[in-house]
Parts: structure tokens; C-alpha cells; sequence
């Protein structure tokens, strides 16, 4: 099945990128939608930063930039977003309450033939699949933050996803130079955050418990490990409220061995969410 027209559905931190992406690596058209006009507008203002970087370090032509602009349509009309996308990617706030009705609403407006993938981070692909009329056209389609740098893509096949609708989205991915990986079942966190939830979680552990400070834990796993950043900054980076989310979700759904630490609870009950609201385990000026 060939994917021309592409709908992104949230013009958060995720929803932004992965239009961006679209837009900038294969020239497809793509509609960003979002619920209110100020999300649009930001979304926007950091993909044009973006292209802006991207421009003067000469990673994109003179005047690229402005043409991938104009290859994208903000609207606040999930209709119209969705009514001739061959592919619609969900990127809406990781809440069930919100994908719902955004599910059931895209069902009904998308062609039949159209495929919907969601950037879920942990929520089930089944139960999404389940809130349509298409259950073999949904999978998952799991970027990273920040996607326009980001290689790697997890394509998350549901209990009914069709080889169809994998190999779509595979090739897909591909055409947005991303590295696929295939998380076969359905399973909570799938695998990235399977692995890296609990490590950020026993960061802030270490942290809470007092073993060491938070530089000598983020220089611990940067220069141990070799990780870009340290995993206080990645947190704060990611979300503590996601990554509180996503936490419960693989303690719920796998093994209580997942249970969130109270620091984590701390940090999302005191607004500490990182750099999204510029305060979390670091202070964010800028986004930096
Ligand atoms: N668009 C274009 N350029 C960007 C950019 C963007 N959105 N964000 C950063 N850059 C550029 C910067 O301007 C900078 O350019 P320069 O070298 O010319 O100054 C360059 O990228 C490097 O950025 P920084 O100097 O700010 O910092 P780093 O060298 O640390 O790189 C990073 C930034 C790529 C984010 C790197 O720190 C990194 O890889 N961090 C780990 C990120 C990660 O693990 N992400 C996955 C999170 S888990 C997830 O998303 C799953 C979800 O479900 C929770």
C-alpha cells in the first residue's frame, strides 16, 4: 500500500517532530492538527526553530526550509485532517481518556483504507485497534524525543494488525531514514521503555535515598555508560509525569516489580516535570 498524504494528530513535543520529519525527509503533504489554536501555533514555532538549525548548519538547502513550511497544514478540524490521509499518526497526550474519543473520531472521518498508527509510549496497540472499525489497519508506530534526531522507530504489531499494514509502516519509517525495530506482541513499554523506565526510576531512587548527587549519578551513567545525557536530565527531558505514566503502566500490566519510586511520585505532585515546564531535576532555560 503506497502512503502520500499523512495526518499527525497533537503538535506536542512528539506530534511536532514526527510532522517535521514527514514534511522534511519525504516531501510528503501533512496535516498537523491539534485542539486549540496556541498548540498549533507552538507546534509550528518549533518545527521552524528546527528547520532554522538544521538550515544554518547546512544540513538543508537555502530556502528548503520555507518549502518544507509550506508542506504542512495546521488545522484545528480532526475532519479535515483525517478525511484524505492515506496514513494518520496519533500523537495526543498519553492519556486514555483522550485517545479514545480521538480513536473513534478518526475511524469515522479517515478513508477506509487508511492506516492509523499510534506514538503511543505504552499504551495497549489492541486496545486502540479495539476502539475502531479497522483493527487490522492499526499498529503502532513509536518515535523517539526528539524525533527529528532521533534514529530509531518501534513498529508494534496488534493482536489483529495485518502483515499489511507492518510493512507500510515499516517502509514508511524507512522513507523517514529511521531504523525499525519490530516489537512482535503487543506487551506493555515495548521495548525501549521497557528497559529504560526502570533505569530513570532507580535514578531517582539513588537520588531520593541520598547515595549520591544528582551530577555524580548523571556523570555516573554518561561517562559509565556512555549515554548522551544522564538519566535525571533525560527525565526531566522525557517528562516525569510520562515517565510516571509509563511506569505504572508496566507495573500494572507486567509485574509490580515496575512500581514507580516515591521520588517520582514527589516530583510530579510538586509540578517538577522537567523541561517542559523549565523545573524538574535541572533548571530549563530555553529548553536547554
Ligand atoms: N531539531 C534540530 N536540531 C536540534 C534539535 C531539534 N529538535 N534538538 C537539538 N538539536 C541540535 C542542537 O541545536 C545541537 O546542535 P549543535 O551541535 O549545532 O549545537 C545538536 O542538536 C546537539 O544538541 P545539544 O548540544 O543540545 O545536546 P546534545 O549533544 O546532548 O544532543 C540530544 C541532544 C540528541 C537530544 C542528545 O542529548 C540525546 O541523544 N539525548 C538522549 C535522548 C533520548 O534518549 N531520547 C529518547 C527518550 S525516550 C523516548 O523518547 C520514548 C518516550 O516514549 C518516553
Amino acid at each position: 500500500m503506497e502512503i502520500n498524504k499523512i495526518a499527525v494528530l497533537g503538535a506536542g513535543l512528539m506530534g511536532h517532530g514526527i510532522c517535521q520529519v514527514a514534511a522534511q525527509t519525504c516531501s510528503y503533504h501533512v496535516t498537523l492538527r491539534d485542539v486549540e489554536q496556541r498548540f498549533l501555533d507552538s507546534g509550528m514555532k518549533m518545527i521552524r526553530t528546527s528547520l532554522e538549525k538544521f538550515e544554518s548548519k547546512g544540513q538543508l538547502k537555502s530556502g528548503e526550509a520555507k518549502q518544507i513550511m509550506e508542506r504542512i497544514h495546521p488545522t484545528l478540524s480532526l475532519e479535515e485532517a483525517a478525511r484524505d490521509a492515506d496514513l494518520v499518526i496519533e500523537a495526543v497526550p498519553e492519556r486514555i481518556e483522550i485517545k479514545t474519543p480521538t480513536f473513534k473520531e478518526v475511524d469515522e472521518c479517515a478513508p477506509k483504507h487508511a492506516i492509523i498508527a499510534s506514538n503511543t509510549s505504552s499504551i495497549s496497540i489492541t486496545q486502540l485497534a479495539a476502539l475502531t472499525s479497522r483493527p487490522e489497519k492499526v499498529c503502532g508506530m513509536h518515535f523517539f524525543n526528539p524525533p527529528q534526531l532521533m534514529q530509531l522507530v518501534e513498529v508494534i504489531r496488534g493482536m489483529r494488525t495485518s502483515n499489511e499494514t507492518i510493512d507500510a509502516i515499516i517502509d514508511t519509517a524507512h522513507r523517514m531514514r529511521k531504523e525499525t525495530v519490530l516489537v512482535k506482541k503487543d506487551s506493555p513499554g515495548f521495548i525501549v521503555n521497557r528497559i529504560l523506565i526502570p533505569a530513570l526510576n532507580e535514578a531517582v531512587a539513588l537520588f531520593w535515598e541520598g547515595v549520591a548527587d544528582r551530577d555524580d549519578i548523571d556523570k555516573a551513567i554518561k561517562l559509565g555508560l556512555n549515554w548522551p545525557m544522564g538519566p535525571l536530565k533525560l527525565l526531566d527531558y522525557i517528562g516525569a509525569d510520562t515517565t510516571l505514566s509509563i511506569a505504572e503502566v508496566l507495573e500494572q500490566g507486567i509485574d509490580p516489580r515496575f512500581h514507580p519510586t516515591t521520588g517520582l511520585r514527589q516530583m510530579v505532585q510538586a509540578k517538577l516535570l522537567g523541561r517542559k515546564v523549565g523545573k524538574g531535576f535541572y533548571e530549563w532555560t530555553g529548553g536547554h
